[in-house]
């Protein structure tokens, strides 16, 4: 359920990351969500196309019109500037972009106390779920050993992915164990026993696959999600995007739009 606009006009959108990947699978399908009205899109480099909204470089972020959200699908370097933006504007942030770091991570707790903001690693709807299941087998099997093996296209350029740590944060909270991961590809050493293991592949196209795998005596159990089309985030993303404009301020996450959608 959208939260209640100030009027009936569409939503004031501002995307920032527009011309990469993400940011042009968003704009390829805003035609057909007509709640959302793009004001400005901004990307490092000027963008040449008139046919689109009016469009900002990096240096001029300051510069775009008056906006209700931001969806944010940018780099780790750019994240910290569109979140000031959206703090002086009071405007909500929908934020897909990774490699944050812990001070990022920080300035997300402060903004949220003044702006609606729901920062999520994965925006699709099958990876909300299979967060769920982690979590809830991991309690099941509490003594079980936990690895994540995840797999993106080779341009990608943060490992582990923004959503193999949010899988191995809540398997960790779930077990109500301090969150720690190994990096598998890393280690020459025996597996620590409690300890979540991470290992990264890279190439080709894939979109993203997941695979939490959590091995008992004599069997083990995979729970895995596979990505085939990046339009499943920017759809999440925009989706997100209705549900948190206009909302009080705080940090949001996918699940509770989920919960509430279900
Ligand atoms: N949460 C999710 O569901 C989800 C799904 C997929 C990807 N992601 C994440 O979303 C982000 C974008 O992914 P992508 O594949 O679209 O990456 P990408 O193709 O490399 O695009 C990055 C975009 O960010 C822009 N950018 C870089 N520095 C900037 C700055 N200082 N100010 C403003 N814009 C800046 C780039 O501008 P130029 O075009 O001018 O270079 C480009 O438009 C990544 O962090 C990725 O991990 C999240």
């Amino acid at each position: 359920m959208p939260s209640p606009t100030p009027s009936n006009r569409p939503i004031r959108l501002l995307l920032h990351g527009a011309g990469g990947r993400m940011g042009r699978s968003v704009l390829s399908l805003l035609p057909g969500v007509p709640a959302l009205h793009a004001v400005a899109t901004v990307s490092r480099n000027a963008n040449d196309d008139t046919s689109g909204p009016p469009s900002f470089t990096s240096e001029q972020l300051e510069l775009v019109p008056e906006f209700d959200v931001a969806i944010d699908f940018s780099l780790a370097p750019a994240f910290t500037p569109v979140l000031a933006l959206c703090v002086a504007r009071g405007a909500a942030l929908v934020s897909g972009t990774t490699g944050l770091s812990s001070t990022d991570r920080d300035a997300i707790e402060q903004a949220s106390r003044r702006i609606p903001l729901l920062w999520a690693s994965n925006f699709s709807l099958g990876v909300a779920v299979l967060q769920m299941l982690a979590s809830r087998a991991a309690v099941v099997l509490s003594d079980w050993d936990c690895e994540i093996v995840e797999t993106h296209h080779g341009r990608k350029r943060d490992a582990p992915s923004g959503t193999a740590l949010t899988l191995g944060e809540a398997v960790a909270e779930a077990r109500q164990q301090p969150f720690a991961w190994d990096d598998r590809l890393q280690e020459s050493e025996a597996r620590s026993a409690g300890s979540i293991g991470i290992a990264s592949l890279r190439g080709g196209d894939v979109v993203g696959d997941h695979v939490v795998t959590l091995f008992g005596p004599g069997e083990r159990l995979e729970l895995g999600h596979r990505a085939d089309d990046r339009r499943i985030f920017a759809m999440g993303a925009m989706k997100a995007a209705q549900w948190l404009a206009f909302r009080a301020p705080g940090a949001y996450r996918m699940q509770e739009m989920v919960a509430a959608e279900s």
